[in-house]
Formats: structure tokens, C-alpha cells, sequence
């Protein structure tokens, strides 16, 4: 299975575990990459740029394939030190970084200095392709069926994949939505040069979160995440919960809400214990619609083996089936 990501990537498969905060960590981003993929540690998961450096030494012990490092630079009222984050990235030798956000374009310029690979995610077109003129090597483009943030412009995968792939030189990994091999064919097919998946992953044996949340992901239909911060132009998809139709709620309100009045609510501290303790009504759980494509929790090396034959097969199936005779 050769593309461009593969290439790029150094990788046997073209299949990219997301950043996750409190999910990506040694355990999940080495068994992906053990499988054939590429896992991905997610820096901010660590309370310390030297914590980080100490989580990508427990990653380089767990694998010898490569994996890579997320680094979400978001606006918030007390920003982590990203700097000194970055500098612990550079200084391990991680060879590849997903950026994503509002990153400032020195740190492209940075990590490209050190060598670098840099995938940059992303929701949009026009987005994707000024991060292309920033020098990233690979965008992945974000439906709105995604976990996180899907953005405010709601284009999902079918247009937005091609849409991005149409337009950039440089190779696009889909995301969003994305669970099995038929999604996977898809993909390809509508031009991406490799998947990446957030929510599938989560529900793996090695994703470090409590049993019963992997559950709830397994259990829940299509229909079971929300969409919120719409009313502040932040929107994020997660679980359907007690605290996700609370913050909508609350967001309904005649007149609306301001932050500072679903802040408790949506803390990240509350996600973090929720996804440890595993009550799954006790914060925030970031989930996509791909749930409703979930029904078992498998190892990293079984999903992956299993989506690979299941892609391949959908697109042999297929080139039969339509073949001109
Ligand atoms: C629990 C969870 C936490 C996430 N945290 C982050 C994050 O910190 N930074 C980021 O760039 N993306 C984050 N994402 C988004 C994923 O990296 C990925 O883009 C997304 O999950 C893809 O959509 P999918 O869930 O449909 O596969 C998160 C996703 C999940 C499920």
C-alpha cells in the first residue's frame, strides 16, 4: 500500500492515529506504529515540556518504527508554554509533528530547520492551502464528521477530500469519519493519499482510557454526538452525555450564554477524569459520528489489519464490478 504519506511517512500502511488530548500517549501512539501506522503522542497531554520529553523516551522504548508528536496551539486565556513544548520535540529527534490550530508560522519554519515532516490539519481549503505556502509537507483535512473541531464552514468529507486534494500540490491525509476499510477506500479513491482516525482509535484495547467509556463509544449510533461552543463560533463535536446536552442547553437560551457560564461544565479536567473513571456522564467525551460505525474494541494491530484487507477488497470489488467490459 504505497502512496505519497507512506513515502513521506516512512510508514507500511497509510493510516494516522490523530492527536488526542489524554488518549495520545505512549501506549496508543506505539501500538499504531508497531501495527503499520503512524501514532501520534499529544504534547499538551503532558503538564511539562520536560513531562512531554520523558513520554517521547517512553514511546522510542515501545517502538522502533516512527511515530510522531501533536501540537495544538489554541487561544486560551493562559497559554501552555508551546515554545519550550517545541524545543522538547526538536530536541528528542521526532521526526514527524501534526500541528494544528492557529500555528504560528515560525514554528514551521522551526521544525522544517530540524527536518521535520510536518502534517497540518485542518478544516478548510483555504486554510489547507496556506499552511501549503507555509511549507507543511502533508495537510489532513478535517470533515465536519470529525471529533474536535470540525470548524464553522459544515463541508463534509465527500466534498471537502476531493475538494482539498483538487486544489494542493502537496499530499492530503481524510479524516473524519473514517473507521473502516470501506472508508478508507473511499478516501483514497476521492483523492487522499492516507486516513486519519481520532475517535476509532479510541476504542482499542490499547487506547489508555477507562473500559466503559470504549463502550459507550461501541454502543452509541450516528445520531449520538452534539455539536458545541456553535453559539462562540468554537464548535466541537463530542459524545452525546449529560454535559454535552447541558452546555447545548444552556447555548439555546434565549440570548445565549457567554463562556464563562459553561466553563465548569466543560473543563478539561472533567473530560480527563471522565475518560479515566469511566462515567461517561461526567464531562465532556470528544467523539465523531464514525461512532455509529463502531462495534467492537480490537487491538490496534487487529483494526488496522482488518481495514487494510477490508479497503483493499472494496476497491478490487469494485474495479469488477465497473469495470468497462
Ligand atoms: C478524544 C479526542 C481528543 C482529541 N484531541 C485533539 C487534540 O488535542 N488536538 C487535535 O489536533 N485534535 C484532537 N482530536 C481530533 C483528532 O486528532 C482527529 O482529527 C479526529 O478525531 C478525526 O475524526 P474522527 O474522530 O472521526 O476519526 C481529538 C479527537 C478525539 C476523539
Amino acid at each position: 500500500m504505497r502512496t505519497r504519506v507512506t513515502e513521506l511517512l516512512g510508514i507500511r500502511y497509510p493510516i494516522v492515529q490523530g492527536g488526542m488530548q489524554w488518549v495520545g500517549r505512549a501506549e496508543l501512539a506505539a501500538a499504531v506504529s508497531n501495527a503499520g501506522g503512524l501514532g501520534i503522542l499529544t504534547a499538551l497531554t503532558q503538564p511539562t515540556p520536560q513531562a512531554l520529553a520523558d513520554e517521547i523516551e517512553r514511546c522510542y522504548a515501545m517502538t522502533e518504527r516512527p511515530f510522531g508528536v501533536n501540537l495544538t496551539t489554541l487561544p486560551t486565556a493562559v497559554p501552555p508554554p508551546y515554545d519550550a513544548y517545541l524545543d522538547a520535540i526538536v530536541d528528542s529527534g521526532v521526526r514527524v509533528v501534526e500541528t494544528a490550530g492557529n500555528t504560528p508560522k515560525a514554528f514551521f519554519e522551526k521544525m522544517k530547520r530540524h527536518g521535520i515532516r510536518i502534517l497540518h490539519k485542518c478544516t478548510s481549503v483555504r486554510h489547507a492551502l496556506s499552511a501549503e505556502r507555509n511549507g507543511v509537507d502533508v495537510v489532513s483535512i478535517d470533515g465536519f464528521e470529525c471529533a474536535g473541531h470540525p470548524g464553522e464552514d459544515d463541508i463534509p468529507g465527500l466534498v471537502l477530500i476531493p475538494a482539498a486534494a483538487r486544489a494542493l500540490k502537496i499530499p492530503v491525509i481524510a479524516s473524519g469519519g473514517i473507521g473502516d476499510g470501506r472508508g478508507m477506500a473511499a478516501a483514497l479513491v476521492l483523492g487522499a493519499d492516507g486516513v486519519n482516525m481520532g475517535t476509532r482509535f479510541c476504542a482499542t484495547r490499547e487506547a489508555p482510557i477507562h473500559d466503559d467509556i470504549k463502550q459507550a463509544l461501541v454502543r452509541a449510533n450516528e445520531r449520538e454526538t452534539r455539536l458545541i461552543f456553535r453559539s462562540l463560533r468554537n464548535t466541537g463535536r463530542v459524545l452525546r452525555n449529560a454535559v454535552s446536552d447541558s452546555v447545548v442547553a444552556t447555548e439555546q437560551r434565549p440570548g445565549g450564554c457567554t463562556f464563562e457560564e459553561i466553563r465548569p461544565l466543560v473543563s478539561g479536567q472533567r473530560g480527563r477524569a471522565a475518560l479515566e473513571s469511566g462515567e461517561v456522564d461526567s464531562g465532556l467525551v470528544w467523539a465523531g459520528l464514525v461512532v455509529g460505525l463502531i462495534d467492537d474494541v480490537p487491538t490496534c494491530g487487529e483494526l488496522i489489519e482488518r481495514m487494510v484487507a477490508e479497503c483493499r477488497q472494496r476497491l478490487a470489488a469494485a474495479a469488477a464490478t465497473f469495470a468497462s467490459a
